[in-house]
């Protein structure tokens, strides 16, 4: 706790956030710092993300309640943003999970102004991947690009919204009408059948002449307004209020290169997982309120669920297409059995690194595609921060301790056809140092990895700089090097207090 202290030393607003494509272990951290925080805020994102709590041994996964919400009891307040969207039943179902493993939550509160997601949002979000003729983006299903379609649409409903009811049936008939205009051309089977899931509790709201049974959602949503009647705010004005008074921990969603406005468009999320867009939806002013950022990266090697380029992927389209079609964790150990961290083969190379990492969605349940620590990634995100006030965390470094040898991808060459990229033409055979985030010119990067020696040892017990082997050592100079950022923190097991503060 010492380390921490001394780490934390004069901050009062502390941001974790991820700077590659999300499940890079910032649970751990919002865990670590939440102890010291005396608000927690989640500012973007909605029930996409996952994480999982433990309280008093005790496991929960959580998608939406921010991670602090186990030290509700020593008076700390838990918020879910305005720049979230929440789904009335998934948050429900949390509280549910929350009393059944007996954490109390007398201090979480939603913003007025938090995105509302209806049944409809989850209906067009499944119908669109199911559909071939769109680009495939593999959401989680939860509704999150047409809620914060809608949002920008003006076309959206918010949380406070469920604490009227005349304005809630007026809004949600009016919203609806669209909806069931663009739904009734698809096939009614196809919609039953996307209606009937339980994340939709189970067709309730489907009805087959108009689609939706208004008067049930309408009923269903009133009443989940009753639940959450207490917990709706303007948490806004409470963290403005609060900002450099008290301590803050902004618990980000996903990952800086998942974000909609940084990541490479169409194969992102929907909402702003940057640190100005995280600092804005918790309520904040500004990014400029945060006293500190901790950007957390995976230890050496790269994640990504769901479509989208992924240059230094191990087994390239192969892992891509068994990630996203066909493959189960199940089926994995069934069939790859004796995969290694060493295999030649790089496709089961992925295999194994996804089973040393257990990088396996907490959301879905996906295989996690996995590849190499991408440089040219990681300096694209670097640039959004000021380095003054940004520290990078290292997670799952304990992951690789069998690898023989650890690439990491220094830049790119470029081997498409002449692409234009504002001013600039990019040719076959052009080396990049950072990445272009377009979806065209990252399809035609291939990497260009350095070689590094493996540790090929346990990190058990170590908990200072000096005492790591020193393979890791030379590996997070050569990173420190090329990137110029500051080493703050290695994780290196799941254990709370398995960290080197550097
Ligand atoms: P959506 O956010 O469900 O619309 O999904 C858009 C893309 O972001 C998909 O590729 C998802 O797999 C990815 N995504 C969304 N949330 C997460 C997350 O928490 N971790 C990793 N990937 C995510």
């Amino acid at each position: 706790m010492k380390k921490l202290e001394r780490f934390l030393g004069g901050i009062k607003t502390l941001a974790v956030l991820c700077l590659q494509y999300g499940d890079t272990g910032k649970g751990k951290f919002v865990d670590l710092f939440a102890k010291w925080a005396h608000i927690i805020v989640r500012g973007n994102g909605a029930d996409n993300a996952g994480h999982t709590i433990c309280y008093k041994g005790k496991k929960l996964i959580t998608h939406i309640i921010p991670s602090g919400i186990m030290y509700d009891n020593v008076g700390k307040t838990n918020i879910v943003g305005s720049g979230c969207a929440v789904y009335p039943k998934t948050f429900k179902g949390e509280l549910l999970g929350l009393d059944a493993i007996g954490c109390s939550y007398n201090n979480l509160r939603i913003a007025h102004n938090a995105k509302l997601i209806l049944p409809d949002h989850i209906v067009m979000d499944r119908i669109k991947e199911l559909n071939n003729s769109g680009v495939k983006i593999g959401t989680t299903g939860k509704g999150v690009g047409p809620v914060f379609a809608d949002h920008t649409a003006r076309t959206g409903l918010i949380m406070n919204d469920l604490l009227n009811k005349d304005i809630f049936v007026k809004k949600l008939r009016h919203h609806l009408i669209d909806k069931v205009r663009i739904l009734k051309t698809y096939d009614t089977e196809a919609l039953k059948k996307v209606m009937s899931h339980e994340h939709l509790e189970n067709g309730i709201y489907f009805d087959a002449k108009n689609i939706f049974n208004e008067d049930v959602i309408i009923q269903k949503y009133l009443d989940y307004g009753q639940d959450f009647n207490l917990m709706i705010r303007d948490t806004d004005e409470f963290i403005r209020s609060q900002a450099g008074k008290t301590e803050i921990l902004l618990e980000g969603a996903q990952g800086l290169l998942l974000s909609v406005d940084e990541g490479a468009s169409p194969h992102v999320t929907s909402s702003n997982c940057s640190l100005s867009g995280l600092s804005k939806g918790a309520g904040l002013l500004d990014s400029s309120q945060v006293d500190k950022c901790l950007g957390i990266i995976k230890g050496f090697y790269t994640t990504r669920v769901g479509e989208g380029p992924f240059p230094t992927e191990f087994g390239a389209s192969e892992s891509d297409k068994w990630c996203n079609g066909v493959g189960s964790r199940k089926q994995e150990l069934e069939l790859y059995p004796l995969a290694s961290v060493n295999d030649v083969n790089q496709f089961l190379r992925g295999v194994a690194y996804r089973r040393e990492g257990d990088e396996y969605g907490a959301t879905t349940g996906r295989p996690r595609r996995t590849g190499r620590l991408d440089l040219p990634l990681l300096r694209y995100s670097l640039q959004f921060f000021n380095p003054a006030y940004l520290t990078l965390i290292l997670t799952k470094l304990d992951c690789l301790n069998d690898c023989e040898v650890i690439e990491i991808c220094d830049q790119y060459k470029y081997v498409g056809p002449d692409f234009r990229v504002g001013e600039k033409i990019l040719r076959a055979g052009d080396y990049l140092n950072k990445a272009i985030m377009i979806r065209e010119v990252l399809e035609y990067c291939q990497p260009i990895y350095s070689l590094h020696e493996g540790w090929l040892c346990s990190l058990k017990g170590i908990s200072k700089y000096e005492n790591l082997p020193k393979q890791i050592r030379i590996i997070l100079n050569y990173l420190v090097a090329q990137t110029k950022v500051d080493l703050g923190i290695l994780s290196i097991g799941a254990d709370r207090n398995a960290n080197v503060f550097i």
